[in-house]
């Protein structure tokens, strides 16, 4: 039973509401795979959003969690509870960023690897679009600087040590009331080296970063997702096609490309959250400095100008993050894709 608030007239009066809100958030979650979670017990001054006092507790979907987010803060009701994106079903190709409202009330992103290249443009754009970023990487300096700048919550976290990432999670629900989009956009490409030249404790240590990492966020974050949250794993086109001097990176990736497509068959419908596999495109980062110094396949010979600036593959990511993306939910979506490129409002490939 949920805690109730105070005196006989507002216990009733509270079950009522929390009666109504939870057919309301049926209702919503059967049909719009919006946000539809939040069953706070006692009305507030955000009513589609919970209420202002007590808990405020995730709606229970078949085979998921009950996941009380809340701790009784009333400002932790206004964020992530109740975020429904836009319902156009013909988003113009040209509309770009704006032509896909997020939301009135931006859920709570997490991303790893966000001190710099894709991440560091991911979040900017997503703390543009008004959302509360927690900003996960090692780097402690770039990730502090960045949350200065755009307003974001700066989190050291190296994603090989689990007990690191729970704590970052944990850190992150605390401050924001809850997280409703998971980026794990951390990755390495090291070692550049053919099979027999590789160490295997560099290999490990690739696999460490690149699948066990991601491995450990959505293991410390999935259970905080409300309905209509949303998974991003940015995986890479390695993880499908062998590239010399790669094999660490392409096995990492090629796992992880198949642990989003096992977390969406087990997960996604169950809890009501949308699962994506993301391959960002060959996009000019540091990774590809690294990969342009190294040159072990055809990748590394493609000139700089050539690569796509790192706020396309944000686009598209928070693209993903709307619902105008939920017919893609649990695939490995392509950057190169046109017809995403389009939705999402980015520059057709030349
Ligand atoms: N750039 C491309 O062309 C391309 C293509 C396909 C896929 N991708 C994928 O896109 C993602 C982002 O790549 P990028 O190009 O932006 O690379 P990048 O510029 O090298 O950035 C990598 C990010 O990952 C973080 N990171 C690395 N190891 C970490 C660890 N142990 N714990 C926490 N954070 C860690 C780094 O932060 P710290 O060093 O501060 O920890 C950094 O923020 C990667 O998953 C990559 O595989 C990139």
């Amino acid at each position: 039973m949920p805690r109730l608030c105070s005196g006989e007239d507002s216990h009733r009066q509270a079950d009522k509401n929390v009666r109504l809100r939870r057919m309301l958030a049926i209702f919503f979650a059967k049909t719009r795979m919006g946000w539809t979670v939040a069953n706070c017990h006692q009305q507030g001054p955000w009513p589609d959003r919970g209420g202002a006092c007590g808990e405020a507790s995730m709606l229970k979907s078949p085979g998921s969690r009950e996941v009380s987010i809340c701790g009784g803060r009333p400002e932790r009701h206004r964020y992530g509870l109740s975020c429904r994106g836009t319902t156009s079903s013909n988003p113009s190709p040209s509309s770009g960023e704006s032509g896909y409202s997020m939301a009135e009330h931006p859920a709570p992103v997490l991303i790893t690897g966000a001190s710099r290249g894709i991440g560091e443009a991911t979040a900017r754009l997503f703390a543009r679009k008004g959302h509360r970023v927690a900003l996960l990487a090692r780097s402690a300096a770039a990730i502090r600087s960045l949350a200065d700048e755009i307003g974001g919550l700066a989190v050291p976290c190296d994603v090989t040590d689990e007990m690191v990432v729970r704590q970052a999670v944990r850190k992150s629900v605390a401050e924001f009331g809850g997280i409703g989009i998971v980026i794990n956009n951390a990755g390495t490409l090291e070692p550049a080296a053919r099979i027999l030249d590789t160490k295997p404790s560099d290999w490990t240590r690739n696999i460490e970063v690149n699948l066990f990492g991601p491995l450990y966020v959505l293991r410390q974050t999935v259970p905080f997702l409300p309905k209509g949250g949303v998974v991003i794993n940015v995986s890479s086109g390695a993880a499908a096609n062998p590239l010399v001097g790669w094999s660490a990176y392409c096995a990492s990736k090629a796992g992880l490309s198949m642990l989003t497509r096992v977390l969406a068959i087990e997960e996604s419908d169950a809890r009501g959250i949308r699962v994506y596999g993301f391959l960002p495109g060959v996009v000019d980062t540091e990774m590809q400095v690294f990969n342009r110094a190294n040159r072990m396949n055809e990748v590394g010979d493609l000139k700089r100008e050539a690569l796509r600036p790192p706020t396309e593959p944000a686009q598209i990511m928070y693209f993903l993050c709307t619902l105008q993306a939920a017919d893609l939910n649990g695939q490995i979506v392509n950057a190169r894709d046109g017809a995403v490129r389009a939705r999402a409002g980015v520059p057709m490939l030349g």
